[in-house]
Order: structure tokens, then C-alpha cells, then sequence
């Protein structure tokens, strides 16, 4: 007893020691003096945003919405959403303000309205921006394209709620983007497929409440995106069938469908081949029976599927789900009415 007591004490002594050494204990004071122009930029001319950024306060890595790296003690994400109060106009940011913060990857600059970008480089290193709800239509181009100089090096990219429309992405390149979030903007369906197909690395997509009608494309664009694990079309007015083409999309775990007036075959069969697939949303839309009722089996094991119709009812309970084992579909809702 005696001895197995000593040998566990000894190394919980060493770890209270090792943390000491690693845990920084202020912040660089020129990532300190960095973060207290950013606050005279957002607060110019007369805001009060921000109090506990401090001048006589050397622990920056304590302040609110400052994140800094255990290791280095450097600044590696800034959540600045709704920082700039609205009655002080828009905001109009240096992107150098940014350049002394030569870890930071992820940068929120959500829900401020900011009228344009001085034009330089911010940091390289920075991957993630979101840019949600920074404009209104007009101002919006020209900030995107400035914004996207600025921050060459983006995988991730919020421009949720901009009133953005289609044409200005295909001025842009994006082919590094793994992550795009176009959700609340008026996008143009006859073009935004076409430019999104150019972005091959993406691996999220969402284009929720998009305004987007029309048929889903049936060749090029959409189903380029072989890379695509999560995809969100829901609540547009799209219509017509689920394109084949969508086996392209070899990846897809997540596919949201909800809320339009697309004809889903009960059978899901245009999915059968995307064996990585486990969320299917697709209520409420137009289920239908196929007349040509196969026998395969899909190579998906769905964990998660929401169907139902606000059209024509299903006649048949849908087969494929005598292929999907219980004990993996979580949550499942079929609504219509079935002949069994
Ligand atoms: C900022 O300046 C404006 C105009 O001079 C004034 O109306 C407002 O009260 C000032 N706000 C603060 C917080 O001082
Ligand atoms: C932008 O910020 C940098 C670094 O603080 C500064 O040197 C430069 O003069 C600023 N540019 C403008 C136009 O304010
Ligand atoms: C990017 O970050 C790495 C460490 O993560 C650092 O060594 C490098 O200097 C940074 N690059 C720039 C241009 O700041
Ligand atoms: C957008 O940001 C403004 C502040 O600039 C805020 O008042 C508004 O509620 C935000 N809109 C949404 C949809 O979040
Ligand atoms: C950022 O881009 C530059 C040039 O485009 C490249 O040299 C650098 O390696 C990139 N940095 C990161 C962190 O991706
Ligand atoms: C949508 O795009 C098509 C083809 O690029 C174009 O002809 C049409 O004018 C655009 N519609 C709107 C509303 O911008
Ligand atoms: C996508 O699918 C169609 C058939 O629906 C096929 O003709 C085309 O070659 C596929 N493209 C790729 C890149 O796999
Ligand atoms: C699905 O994959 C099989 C081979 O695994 C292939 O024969 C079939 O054509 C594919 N179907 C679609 C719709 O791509």
C-alpha cells in the first residue's frame, strides 16, 4: 500500500511543475498592442465596444473573444461578431491591423457592417473568415473582392445573409475552399451551379433559403464536387427530379433536401451508390413509388432520414429500408400513406 501510494504521487508532482512552464503567462505585447488598435478601428469614432480590452492589462490572452495557443501563447482566433455598434456607420477595416497575429486561422467578423477593407495584406496563416451578414446589396462586391486580397489563403468562408447575388462569386477564386456558407442570399439558379463546380476542394456547401428554383443541374456543376461530404439545399422552391448524376458525389455524408418541391423516388435510388451517405433530409418534398421497382441494394447505412410528402402520397412502404439496420437509423421519420 505504502509504496504504490509513492510512486503515484511522484508524477503528479512533475505534471503541476511541466504545466507551470507551459501555461504562457501573459501575451505577446505586440499582439497586445495589435488587438488595442483593432479596438480604436471598431470603436472610431466614439464606440465603446470591448471594455475589458485594456491598456494597462498585460493578460490579452484573457480578454473576451481572444483565443491564444497553449504552446506559443500567440493569438490563434478573434471573435469580433457585433462588435460595431450601428450607430457609428460602417466600418471600414485595415486588413494590416491583422498582420502582427501570425497564428491567427480563424477570424469571426460576423453581424458588423463593414463599408470596405483598406487595401492590404492581412495574415497568410488565416484559413477561416466569416463574413455573415456584413452588408446590404451594393456595397457587397466590392468588400468581397476586398476581403478575399486580403485573406488569400482561405479554406472556410461565412458569407451567410449578405443579399449577395450569384454573379459575384464566379469573379472569385475559390479552389482551395473546403467550406462555403451562401445560406440567406438571393442566388441566381441558372448560374450559381456552373461557378460552384469550379470550387473542387469543397467539402461543406450550403445554400439554405437561396431563393433558388428550377430543376437541380443534370450534368456539370453540382455534381463536380466529388469531394462534397455535407450539402444543404433546403428551403428553396426547386422542383423536378434528383438528377443521376448526384452518384458523382461519392463523398456525401449529409445531403439536406428539406423544403422544396423536389420529386424524391421513394427508393432513394438515385443515392444507392454513395455508400458514405448517413443523413438523408428530404421532408417535406414529392415522394414518389418508381414504376420499375429493382431489387438492389443500397450501399449506404443511414443513421438519419426525414421523408415526407406534401404531394401525391407513396403507395408502397419503401424497400430499401429493409437494408438499413435498425440499430443504426437514430432518427426517422417517413410520413405518407402506405399499402404494406
Ligand atoms: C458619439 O458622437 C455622436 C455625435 O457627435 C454623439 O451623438 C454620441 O452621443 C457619441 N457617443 C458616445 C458614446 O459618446
Ligand atoms: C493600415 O495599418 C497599417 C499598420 O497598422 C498602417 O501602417 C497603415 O498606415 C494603415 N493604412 C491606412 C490606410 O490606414
Ligand atoms: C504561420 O504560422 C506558423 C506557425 O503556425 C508560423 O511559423 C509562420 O511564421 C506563420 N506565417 C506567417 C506568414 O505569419
Ligand atoms: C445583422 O447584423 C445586424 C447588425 O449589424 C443585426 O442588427 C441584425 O440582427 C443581423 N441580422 C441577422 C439576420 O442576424
Ligand atoms: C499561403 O499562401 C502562400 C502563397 O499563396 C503560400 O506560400 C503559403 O504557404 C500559404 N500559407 C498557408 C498557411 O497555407
Ligand atoms: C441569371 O443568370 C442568367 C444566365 O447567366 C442571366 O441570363 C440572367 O439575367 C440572370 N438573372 C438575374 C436575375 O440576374
Ligand atoms: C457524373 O455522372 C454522369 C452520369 O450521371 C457521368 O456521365 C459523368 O461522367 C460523371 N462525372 C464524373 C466526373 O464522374
Ligand atoms: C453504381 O456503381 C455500380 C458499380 O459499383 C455501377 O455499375 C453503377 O453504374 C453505378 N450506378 C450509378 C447510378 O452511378
Amino acid at each position: 500500500m505504502g509504496l504504490s501510494l509513492h510512486i503515484s504521487i511522484v508524477p503528479a508532482i512533475m505534471m503541476v511543475f511541466s504545466l507551470q512552464v507551459w501555461l504562457p503567462l501573459g501575451c505577446l505585447e505586440e499582439e497586445r498592442i495589435a488587438l488595442l488598435h483593432l479596438k480604436d478601428s471598431l470603436n472610431y469614432p466614439n464606440g465603446t465596444s470591448l471594455p475589458s480590452w485594456r491598456e494597462g492589462d498585460a493578460r490579452c490572452c484573457d480578454w473576451e473573444r481572444v483565443w491564444c495557443s497553449s504552446s506559443t501563447g500567440r493569438v490563434t482566433k478573434l471573435h469580433l461578431h457585433s462588435v460595431r455598434k450601428g450607430e457609428l456607420g460602417g466600418w471600414y477595416l485595415n486588413a494590416s491591423l491583422f498582420l502582427p497575429f501570425q497564428e491567427l486561422t480563424i477570424l469571426y467578423l460576423t453581424d458588423n457592417q463593414i463599408a470596405g477593407w483598406v487595401e492590404n495584406k492581412g495574415p497568410t496563416n488565416l484559413s477561416a473568415l466569416y463574413l455573415n451578414n456584413i452588408t446590404t446589396y451594393g456595397s457587397s462586391f466590392q468588400t468581397l473582392l476586398q476581403s478575399l486580397r486580403a485573406f488569400p489563403n482561405l479554406t472556410t468562408l461565412g458569407l451567410g445573409h449578405n443579399d449577395l447575388r450569384g454573379r459575384v462569386l464566379a469573379f472569385l477564386n475559390l479552389k482551395n475552399l473546403e467550406l462555403l456558407d451562401l445560406s440567406y442570399n438571393t442566388l441566381n439558379s441558372s448560374n450559381i451551379f456552373q461557378t460552384i463546380g469550379t470550387m473542387t476542394s469543397l467539402k461543406t456547401l450550403t445554400l439554405q433559403v437561396c431563393s433558388l428554383n428550377g430543376q437541380l443541374p443534370i450534368s456539370q456543376g453540382l455534381c463536380d464536387l466529388n469531394h462534397l461530404q455535407e450539402l444543404d439545399i433546403s428551403s428553396n422552391d426547386l422542383s423536378g427530379f434528383l438528377p443521376p448524376c448526384l452518384a458523382n458525389l461519392s463523398s456525401l455524408q449529409q445531403l439536406d433536401l428539406s423544403s422544396n418541391h423536389l420529386k424524391i423516388p421513394m427508393s432513394l435510388s438515385p443515392l444507392y451508390n454513395l455508400s458514405k451517405l448517413k443523413d438523408f433530409y428530404g421532408s417535406p418534398n414529392e415522394i414518389y413509388a418508381e414504376e420499375d421497382d429493382h431489387n438492389l441494394t443500397p450501399k449506404f447505412q443511414l443513421e438519419s432520414l426525414y421523408l415526407s410528402s406534401h404531394g401525391q402520397r407513396a403507395k408502397a412502404f419503401p424497400k430499401f429500408l429493409y437494408h438499413q439496420l435498425k440499430h443504426f437509423l437514430n432518427s426517422f421519420t417517413i410520413s405518407s400513406t402506405y399499402n404494406i
